[in-house]
């Protein structure tokens, strides 16, 4: 495996008036293509911090990232933005779906700003809603839908323009158990199809599911070790087997 993301001493402190808040101190990590990596550890250790540098939502203060051999140190917003789009998808805890418009719609929103033409984006917007098992959800608004679906919504979003990376803060988070399962499940499902996958998760239930995890603890890696990882559809075919025999019981 070549490494897609390298980060190199990455630092982030957050500047708040006289206060200065050290969230990331000197991460130096190296994931390689096809990885499924979680990250863990206690609140407020950085795990948001190192992702949304990783997404290209934020810049660092020091340090620098190779993302599939571009640094990202010294670009511009709009080039930042611009290589947002074209590697990373993100999915969060909440969804951040627009409550407004169909599941269609939402998937489709990235390609808008990548300025492909209409009957592109709604192609590949179903074939990616497809790929969640939502090809018959398509016109549901968010209300319409369970947290589970809402969630596959957001993956089937952040999957719609191939990204190398895919990047999940706490995608379980929001969900029950079996739900969780469900996602986790996809997750593993796009990871053997070759897509790269780092998550964040206070659950070692759902670290579980991931073939290595990296812990934080106050900005710095202070663990990381590769796993055999449990195999989340089967935990949960046993889930619903269970139910079913408990319900034939009754
Ligand atoms: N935008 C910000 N401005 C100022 N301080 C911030 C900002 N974002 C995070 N922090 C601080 O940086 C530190 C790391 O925060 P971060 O959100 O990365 O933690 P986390 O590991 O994701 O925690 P959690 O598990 O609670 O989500 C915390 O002390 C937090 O208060
Ligand atoms: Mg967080």
């Amino acid at each position: 495996m070549t490494a897609l993301i390298e980060t190199c001493d990455l630092a982030k402190t957050y500047v708040m008036g006289d206060q200065r808040v050290r969230a990331l101190r000197r991460a130096s990590l190296s994931i390689a293509r096809g990885d499924f990596a979680a990250v863990m550890g206690p609140s407020g250790s950085g795990k948001s911090t190192f992702m949304n540098l990783l997404g290209c939502l934020d810049t660092p203060s020091k340090g620098d990232y190779v993302l599939d051999g571009q640094s990202v140190a010294g670009l511009s917003p709009d080039q930042l933005a611009a290589l947002r789009n074209r590697k990373i998808g993100f999915v969060f805890q909440s969804f951040n779906l627009l409550p407004r418009s169909t599941a269609l719609a939402n998937v489709c929103l990235p390609m808008v700003y990548a300025g492909a033409a209409r009957a592109q984006r709604e192609a590949k917007a179903k074939a990616a809603l497809e790929t969640v098992g939502l090809g018959d959800r398509m016109d549901h608004r968010p209300a319409q839908l369970s947290g589970g679906q809402q969630q596959r919504v957001a993956i089937a979003r952040a999957l719609v323009n191939d990204p190398a990376l895919l990047l999940a803060d706490e995608p379980t988070g929001a969900l029950d158990s079996r739900t969780s399962l469900e996602i986790m499940a996809l997750f593993q499902r796009l990871n053997r199809d070759s897509q790269t996958v780092v998550i964040v998760t206070h659950e070692p239930d759902v670290a579980a599911f991931a073939s290595r995890v990296i812990r934080f603890r106050d900005g710095k890696v202070v663990d990381d070790r590769r796993q055999e990882p449990n195999d989340a559809a089967a935990e949960l075919a046993a889930l619903i087997a269970g139910a079913r025999r408990h319900e034939d019981a009754a």
